[in-house]
């Protein structure tokens, strides 16, 4: 007898048309990586084509491209593109920080238990140079990450390093609430919305971070290697990780290269990574957040929040432990086994052709537009094979 789930209308219909998914794939991985839709395939291999006839991608095109993609994530953000520089990963937006937010001696940094590594490492080789000190939010056992952060800030706090998602289970956090705390008592606020920028609403005026990185290839539905950093205005003087030469001022200028400039082009674009011109890598993540600010993140959160909010219903039915729904980000599921997931469980289901991670004790579930209610139905079977 398979497992039903009940269906209400979503706010964003099915988008499957849009992907290159077969029927029979259920892949509910969007957090591990985010398929290419079509229209970003179609945009990459017009990208490809300039690398074929490099006669037709004239010296501007270097520019142009990057600057429509720059423009359309700090839309996304609600921000200029002034704020916003083309970072290759996570971790390099996050050791941009790193190099450049001050930390005393004593001073210490707020991460949470067991987050991504990427907004750990950096966090501490910063730490160790400075003589400061990594504080650790324990997981807070009611599953409030938001109170939990905020009984953690101290007057030594400095540096909060969060996410809004937790990666490993979707726990929330209410950044507006927490970047407030920080701006009371001086600490800067960087964050790593790898796990939520896309499916999360976000809005740097409201939260006021001073850094915010995000990988494109998850939420974003991008390509890998191309993500997103926004640097506040007021470190936008800083050093960059590389010196490269398009990130020099007047470098749209190809004859006059080697006239070197000590000054950089404006605004953040100082920290953007050498040879962020690869068309098709650009023109990939262009089509994709196009189409994702063609949905509406607001609407986005919805539909996944009401399918996730069925998901968890019918998963506590069964037996598992679901985070609260107000703890839990809405894209986000992550069913946990009482007594450990069962060995080889992943792999199992996805000789099924169901597509989940584990992470600890729990199966992390996390869908997209282009899941259907037969996709769910087939995780509760195949979890029920277990
Ligand atoms: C929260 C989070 N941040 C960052 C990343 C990726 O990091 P990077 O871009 O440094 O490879 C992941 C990948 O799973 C992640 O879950």
């Amino acid at each position: 007898m398979p497992n039903t789930i009940s269906d209400n209308p979503p706010k964003i219909g099915n988008q499957r048309h849009l992907f290159d998914m077969p029927d029979d794939i259920a892949y509910l991985n969007c957090a591990y990586m985010g398929p290419l839709m079509t229209s970003a395939v179609q945009a990459a291999e017009k990208g490809v084509q300039y690398k074929v006839q490099p006669w037709t991608y004239g010296g501007s095109s270097f520019f142009t491209y990057t600057e429509q993609l720059r423009e359309l994530a700090a839309k996304l953000i609600n921000t200029n593109s002034d704020n916003m520089a083309l970072v290759p990963s996570a971790s390099y937006g996050i050791q941009v920080a790193a190099n450049n937010l001050p930390l005393s001696k004593g001073g210490e940094i707020l991460v949470l238990r067991d987050q991504f590594p990427s907004h750990v490492y950096p966090w501490r080789e910063k730490a160790k140079a400075c003589g400061g000190n990594i504080v650790t939010v324990e997981r807070p056992g009611n599953g409030d990450w938001t109170a939990a952060v905020l009984q953690a800030v101290s007057s030594r706090t400095e540096i909060l390093a969060l996410p809004a998602t937790h990666w490993a289970d979707g726990g929330y956090l209410d950044l507006e609430i927490i970047g407030k705390a920080a701006r009371g008592i001086g600490a800067k606020l960087v964050l790593d919305l790898t796990q939520s920028l896309g499916a999360l609403p976000f809005n740097v005026k409201t939260v006021q971070p001073d850094f915010m990185v995000a990988a494109g290839y998850k939420w974003l539905l991008g390509p890998y290697t191309l993500g997103y950093l926004y640097v506040a205005p007021q470190w936008q003087d800083g050093a960059p990780l590389e010196h490269n030469w398009m990130n020099r001022k007047g470098s749209e200028d190809f004859a006059r290269l080697v006239d070197y400039q000590d000054q950089f082009q404006t605004g953040a674009r100082r920290f953007d990574m050498g040879e962020k011109s690869n068309p098709a890598q650009v023109m990939a993540a262009f089509a994709a957040l196009s189409q994702i600010m063609d949905w509406g993140v607001d609407n986005i959160s919805a539909t996944l929040g009401a399918r996730n909010s069925r998901v968890a219903d019918h998963a506590r039915q069964l037996g598992f432990l679901v985070v609260d729904d107000k703890f839990r980000s809405p894209h986000y599921i992550s069913l946990a086994y009482k007594d450990g997931v069962p060995g080889g469980l992943a792999e199992k289901l996805a000789a099924d052709n169901v597509f989940v991670s584990v992470r600890g004790n729990s199966v992390r579930v996390t869908p997209h537009l282009y899941n259907t209610d037969t996709d769910i139905e087939r995780l509760f079977d195949a979890l029920d094979k277990g």
